[in-house]
């Protein structure tokens, strides 16, 4: 794929809209006036390459004590740096988005894993979520819908057709078996990804059994083997390229996708470095 490709890839909103008609275009929230609701989404993503030395200091100033604890306790500097991005990248969009200080967002974990924002007592609920792969955070925001997101690194290695036979859907299994060797990998994150951007978005992970549903992999529809299980009319999944290397894949439960926007782009450093010294 060119990079013209790639670019005109990254500017698509789950509506269709082109970059720059978003309303974060406008800028940060002021004085506590979101720049989300229920039918205005926002994603960042976050390569680090992007990020230089003297912006690791800064961007874990974004981050509680308790992140910056669990940061310190990865094996590996790789893993330590993505989770701090994306940490720093979740407080930052919960900032740009809605105002407030990056440290005063609190989270609660759900029974599977899933941070869920702890609400003020009125007003509306936002939700947010977070994925790493090697070299890239993202973090996606919504008002009350079920949101998930997933990133993942196009080179990496994995057992695609031994874990595709063991997880996926009997039509995935075959469009599996018939890519050729080039697409096998590509084909498998590209269901991979949207898989687990859906298990992310109802918040039950590797709980939910991956062969229960299946995608269309081009109408980007998603279907059930018990038909009772959820709906597919309220589910919208977009693929995004973050860089030749790289695949997002967002999945939003919406009641109607033509007033769905999703404004995604570069988290913006200038903003972060700024948040860190407000
Ligand atoms: C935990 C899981 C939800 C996502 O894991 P993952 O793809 O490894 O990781 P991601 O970076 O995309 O997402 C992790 C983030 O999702 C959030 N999360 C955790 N549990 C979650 C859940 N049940 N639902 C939604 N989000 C969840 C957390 O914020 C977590 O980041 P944090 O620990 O820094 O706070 C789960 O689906 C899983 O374990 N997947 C296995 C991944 C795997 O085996 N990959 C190899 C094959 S390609």
């Amino acid at each position: 794929m060119g990079r013209d490709d790639d670019e005109e890839r990254m500017e698509k909103t789950l509506s269709g809209n082109e970059i720059g008609d978003g309303f974060l275009s406008h800028g940060p929230a002021v004085g506590g006036k979101a720049l989300i609701d229920r039918d205005r989404a926002a994603a960042w993503w976050l390569p680090l390459e992007t990020i230089g030395e003297a912006d690791w200091p800064i961007l874990s100033s974004l981050l509680t004590e308790a992140e910056r604890e669990r940061s310190e306790r990865f094996h590996f500097e790789r893993d330590r740096l993505v989770y701090i991005a994306a940490h720093a990248s979740c407080r930052g969009l919960l900032s740009y988005c809605l105002g407030g200080a990056p440290l005063d967002w609190r989270f609660t974990v759900e029974e599977h894993g899933k941070p869920e924002l702890v609400a003020p007592e009125a007003g509306p609920r936002f939700r947010v979520n977070i994925s790493h792969t090697r070299g890239l955070a993202a973090v996606a925001l919504t008002q009350e819908h079920d949101i998930g997101v997933d990133v993942e690194w196009l080179e990496r290695t994995v057992e695609a057709e031994k874990l595709a036979e063991r997880m996926f859907a009997e039509p995935e299994r075959r469009k599996m078996a018939e890519a050729s060797d080039g697409e096998r990998l590509d084909t498998f994150l590209k269901f991979w990804t949207l898989k687990e951007a859906y298990v992310k978005a109802i918040g039950k992970g590797l709980s939910q059994p991956l062969d229960a549903f299946a995608f269309d992999p081009d109408a980007l529809e998603i279907s059930f083997r018990d038909q009772v299980a959820d709906d597919p009319a309220n589910w919208h999944f977009e693929h995004y390229r973050p860089g030749p290397k790289y695949l997002m894949t967002l999945a939003v439960r919406h009641p109607a996708k033509r007033r769905l926007v999703v404004d995604t782009r570069p988290a913006p450093l200038d903003y972060l470095r700024d948040l860190a010294k407000a």
